[in-house]
């Protein structure tokens, strides 16, 4: 029997930060499937415009937005509620991984704070200025990628592993605070998924990718996965779930490869 396909944000309008490409980029492909406007902001123009165009004028829309610069964010939140009326959906998605620096002390603090501002000061930037047009609608949803560098120590850089546990933090806060508001906020934490940044960072391709950092026989996470958890996340079928962290990881997160004795 063929299944019916069910508009999960049908009417609903998103903005998504770091949507050029990777994971951003799969969310607003499938957002755009299951029927919401969508605000693409992103300091990649090219590919912005190219992510937009392929998914039709009516449905998306690109500004050029560095997520470090307030002004920047303030105009990307106030082009999406000019263009298409609201802003329902934040998804705080825009990161960079950085060097691989495995030693504290090799890393430079200029370093460990261009990680902090864009991964953590943008997505605040982000949260405050959707809240600010949210807030008077008395409804919103906020969603922002973590990492499973939320939780675990030793799978990347200082700076990089300290910024993802800032974001959590982050929800949490604004979850209590917001809610009151109707405005529901939560993370989003993929393991390693093969995307540009991910492929610098760790030096692999497609197929190491998938042995190596999968504890699910035959199961490899690809961007398209975690568009499937963004979209629970945004939609009405996750309605009670506010200030969680949501792992999108195959479990791995909860296993210790040197204390198990099911090798
Ligand atoms: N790929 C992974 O393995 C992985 C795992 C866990 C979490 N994440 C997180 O997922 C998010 C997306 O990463 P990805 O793997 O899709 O990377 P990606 O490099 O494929 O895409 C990131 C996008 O963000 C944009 N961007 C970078 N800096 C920006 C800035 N200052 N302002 C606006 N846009 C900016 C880039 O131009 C790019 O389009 C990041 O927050 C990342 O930390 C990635």
């Amino acid at each position: 029997m063929a299944s019916t396909f069910v508009r999960r944000l049908q009417g609903k309008v998103a903005l998504i930060t770091g949507a050029a490409n990777g994971i951003g980029e799969s969310t607003a492909r499938l957002f755009t499937k299951h029927g919401a406007k969508v605000m693409i902001a992103d300091i990649n123009d090219e590919l912005g415009e190219k992510v937009c165009k392929e998914l039709g004028q009516s449905s998306a829309s690109f500004v050029h937005c560095d997520i470090t610069n307030e002004s920047d964010v303030e105009t990307a939140v106030n082009t999406a509620v000019a263009k298409f009326g609201k802003l329902d959906i934040l998804h705080n998605n825009a990161g960079i991984g950085g060097k691989a620096n495995p030693s504290i002390l090799e890393i430079e603090k200029s370093e460990f704070e261009k990680i902090i501002n864009v991964n953590l000061v943008g997505a605040f930037l982000g949260a405050k200025h959707a809240a600010r047009v949210m807030i008077p609608n008395r409804s919103g949803n906020i969603i922002t990628t973590a990492s499973t560098c939320s939780k675990i120590g030793g799978g990347s850089s200082h700076n990089y592993v300290s910024s993802k546990h800032g974001v959590v933090g982050l929800t949490k806060n604004m979850a209590v605070e917001l809610g009151k508001y109707g405005i529901r906020v939560n993370c989003v934490s993929p393991h390693v998924v093969p995307t540009r940044q991910s492929k610098e960072f760790y030096k692999m391709d497609d197929e190491e990718f998938g042995s190596v950092y999968s504890i699910l026989k035959g199961a490899f996470l690809k961007p398209e996965d975690v568009a499937d958890a963004v979209v629970f996340l945004a939609s009405d079928e996750s309605k009670f779930v506010n200030g969680h962290n949501l792992f999108v990881d195959g479990g791995i997160s909860i296993a210790n490869s040197k204390f198990c004795m099911f090798e």
